[in-house]
């Protein structure tokens, strides 16, 4: 197939764990007989920096075009001052909404071989499969915001429709895999969470009566994550709780470094990016860890382009890697041995398999 893919390396790390991705996506299409047209746009600090503007109108009609954006990770202190007037966050929300990319995927899956990579007892660890949808344009981040000298205000706000269809995606995502959903709120305080499990209830009964749901409130998901994350298959949740939850769940896993994620709406085209930052404390060293951004370049292949197969040889290149005991630094820890983010990426490229 012929497919193009706009490309954002960001800020900081990102254009270091995108050239990994690059590389293994290129390698992939060479060995089953795609064509892959990868271009790559300023986005992000990046930016700011040459366009005056985190998300350029160039950059925002080329992923429009494309079948599918890979992105790095954008931000870093040179933008970041409290007063800055621009700022790559606010790029990367609009490209999201322009998009309407609603639907977060952010798989959590322990790897058998990093069981010791952890902070987590491997007890706790061993069979963890877990995948957070996360609503990624509505809530707290895209509500009004105001500031006078000694107050500001940041409206959370949700509709109806917007609670339904990412609710509609996460139980569809259940119904292929353990047929369990867990809703995250904040009920006991929060109005809209309150709407969310009404909602989420009639959505479920009505719709989805074949998958269990469980609704949690969000503190003790916080806890019942690293206490017993085994117990969970699908977890949906809004905006901001779903950032802070899956931050934490990435321990899960043994690093940031190593979540991929897929941001997805009613069309094919989604937009794929590692969940860890810019790290801008290692960035230009080429040690980042580039299995989070290569993974999101699996979850690209198989939901935009369709090439379940292509994505599962890649993830099998990464679990091969990580087995015979490929390590960047973030996943070594403390230990010397560790792999530059070029190696790692390479430990990988060499195990996709050859056709035939
Ligand atoms: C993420 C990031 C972003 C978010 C930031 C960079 C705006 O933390 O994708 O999890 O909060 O959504
Ligand atoms: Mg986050």
């Amino acid at each position: 197939m012929r497919a193009r893919i706009a490309v954002l390396p960001g800020d900081g790390i990102g254009p270091e764990v995108i050239a990994e991705a690059r590389a293994c996506l290129a390698a992939v299409a060479q060995r089953f007989g795609h064509e892959l047209e990868l271009t790559e746009l300023p986005f992000g600090g990046a930016a700011i920096d040459a366009h005056r503007d985190p998300l350029p109108p160039a950059t925002l009609a080329a992923c429009r075009a494309a079948d599918a954006v890979l992105l790095g990770a954008i931000g870093g202190p040179k933008w970041s001052a409290p007063d800055a007037a621009l700022r790559p966050e606010s790029g990367l929300l609009r490209l999201r909404k322009e998009l309407g990319v609603y639907a977060n995927l952010r798989p959590v899956r322990v790897h058998a071989a990093l069981a010791d990579a952890s902070t987590l007892k491997p007890e706790v660890l061993a069979g963890v499969d877990l995948v957070f949808v996360r609503e990624l344009t509505g809530g707290i981040y895209f509500g009004e915001k105001r500031r006078d000298a000694t107050s500001a205000s940041d409206l959370c706000e949700y509709h109806v429709e917007e609670i339904e269809r990412i609710v509609r995606a996460a139980a569809r995502l259940a119904r292929e895999r353990r047929r369990a959903l867990t809703s995250i709120d904040k009920a006991n305080v929060l109005e809209t969470s309150r709407l969310w499990r009404a909602v989420t209830t009639r959505v479920m009964r009505e719709e989805f009566p074949d998958v269990a749901l469980e609704h949690m409130l969000v503190d003790a998901a916080a806890m019942h994550l690293i206490h017993r994350p085994r117990d969970f298959d699908v977890l949906v949740t809004e905006n901001m709780f779903g950032d802070i939850l899956t931050d934490e769940a990435s321990m899960l896993a043994g690093s940031l470094g190593l979540l991929p994620s897929a941001s997805l709406g009613e069309g094919r085209r989604g937009v794929y990016e590692p969940i860890h930052g810019s790290a801008p404390d290692i960035a230009g060293r080429g040690v980042a860890n580039p299995c989070g951004a290569i993974l999101s370049g699996a979850l690209l292949l198989r939901h935009s382009l369709g090439l379940a197969r292509e994505a599962h040889a890649l993830e099998r290149a990464v679990e091969a890697a990580l087995a015979s005991g490929a390590r960047t630094a973030d996943l070594c820890a403390g230990r010397p041995g560790s792999l530059g983010t070029r190696a790692m990426g390479e430990a990988v490229l060499s195990r996709l398999p050859t056709p035939g």
